[in-house]
């Protein structure tokens, strides 16, 4: 009984991301004819997009992964990205003007703030690096609204251990499934937990895990990560 409730939770957050999939979320497209950064922003504009793709969350980066598994394995061929360093504030952000998350798979974390290299490109081998941009490459168009809006995961019946967490809020819910969009909807999230008695969502970003602990009152849900 237990499980079958478990399941049909699973199941129904799982079928909610799998639709949305297919909508904004991942609404990316890969530009298969070599430009340089600067033309390729140019181009992905011209084609109504908002810019270079921006993978700043979890779900976003792995699905840029996916998109670009042939070009970046068999062709050799990276990508340029949403990602540039800004001289106003001495820093790389993504182009929607968000900080990449401490956790996001530069090569550098965090991401090189040097003027020489300000172009971001997911590189052939699965990272992303800081370039110069002058090459001609493929590169990843994007809208910058849509990031953070859903997410992926999974459900533990229990309490995540953690010997260091982030707690990003904690407000009231009526359900799982509230908490976990809760936690679509931050880009730092990595993980929420509803505790059933009290009706409260835990959204928890940064944590280092050292196992779970089964808790009834407790409904974990654990984002996918980078
Ligand atoms: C890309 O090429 C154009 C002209 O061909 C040039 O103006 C621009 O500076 C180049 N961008 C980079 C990043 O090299």
């Amino acid at each position: 009984m237990k499980f079958n409730c478990r399941f049909m939770i699973y199941a129904i957050s799982t079928a909610l991301v799998l639709t949305s999939s297919a909508g904004l979320m991942f609404d990316i497209h890969l530009i298969e004819t070599p430009r340089n950064s600067t033309k390729q922003e140019r181009h992905c504009k011209d084609l109504g997009y908002d810019g270079l793709a921006v993978i700043s969350t979890p779900e976003t980066f792995l699905y840029a992964l996916k998109l670009t598994e042939y070009s970046r394995n068999v062709l050799d061929q990276g990508a340029y990205i949403g990602a540039h360093y800004r001289p106003d504030v001495g820093l790389t952000m993504w182009d929607d003007d968000t900080i990449p998350t401490t956790d996001a798979p530069f090569a550098n974390r965090p991401p090189k703030a040097d003027p020489t290299t300000p172009y971001g490109r997911l590189h052939e081998g699965g990272h992303i690096i800081m370039a110069d941009g002058v090459r001609k490459r493929y590169a990843l168009c994007g809208y910058y609204k849509s990031s953070a809006s859903e997410s992926s995961g999974e459900t533990l019946d229990g309490q995540l251990q953690t010997t260091m967490k982030t707690i990003l809020s904690v407000s009231k819910v009526f359900s799982y499934m509230e908490c976990a969009v809760l936690c679509g909807m931050v880009i730092e999230c990595r993980a929420a937990e509803l505790n059933s008695d009290l009706l409260t969502c835990t959204v928890i970003g940064d944590y280092t895990s050292s196992g779970y602990t089964a808790n009834a009152k407790v409904k974990t849900y654990v984002r996918h990560n980078f």
